[in-house]
């Protein structure tokens, strides 16, 4: 259905990102830095950080800048800026929550690209399986989605204003599913 949104609540979050750095680990990839997209990266990378231990540095990039006006193109409202030096040669994982129009993400990996690190992995917890506005760079070699979904609305637990609302209309989205056969993802 069109309109089915997908409920995620902090308890998926951190089964999916447990998940994934099993599968990042296994095929033998070894990041020295975690970047985190801002905002919505902040938190599965924190997330992250648990089962693979390595610093985050934090970028905010938005279609709205730091006076709330929607842009064009994605913009940088935070960077890095004496750290970047330390990307070069270096294995990069980049995260955030979701790989939509992919216009924020291929912008960062560019922008990260121009620091010669030696790779950057991105990893992100939905992919939403539709045409993309653009594509990544052929640098981008290892690309980890915790899911693949259709092109839905997600909710994050972040995004919430009842959180005991939020998990108990992602119970009743597992229930359905259960009902239709669907395959659970968790
Ligand atoms: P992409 O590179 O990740 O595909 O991002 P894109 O520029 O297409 O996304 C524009 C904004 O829309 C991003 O927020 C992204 O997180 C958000 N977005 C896209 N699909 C969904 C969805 O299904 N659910 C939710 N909750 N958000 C979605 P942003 O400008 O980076 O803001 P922030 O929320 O990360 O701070
Ligand atoms: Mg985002």
């Amino acid at each position: 259905m069109a309109e089915e949104k997908l409920y995620v609540s902090y308890n998926t979050v951190h089964k999916l990102i447990k998940k994934l750095a099993g599968k990042i680990i296994e095929s033998g990839f070894d990041p020295d830095v975690i970047v985190a997209i801002g905002s919505g990266g902040f938190i599965p990378a924190r997330i992250l950080k648990t089962f693979i231990n390595r610093p985050i540095y934090a970028v905010g990039i938005s279609y709205y800048g730091i006076d709330h006006k929607h842009r064009e193109h994605p913009t940088k409202i935070q960077w890095i800026d004496e750290v970047q030096e330390q990307l070069k040669g270096k294995k990069v994982l980049l995260i955030d929550e979701v790989d939509d129009t992919r216009a924020t993400l291929a912008y960062c990996v560019g922008e990260l690209l121009s620091y010669q690190p030696e790779e950057i992995a991105v990893l992100i917890l939905h992919n939403k399986l539709k045409q993309k506005d653009v594509e990544f760079p052929p640098e981008i070699k290892r690309y980890y989605p915790a899911m693949e979904v259709e092109d839905i609305w997600i909710k994050y637990p972040w995004d919430a204003e009842d959180i005991d609302e939020h998990e108990r209309l992602e119970k009743e989205m597992f229930e359905r599913m259960k009902k239709d056969g669907k395959e659970l993802f968790i």
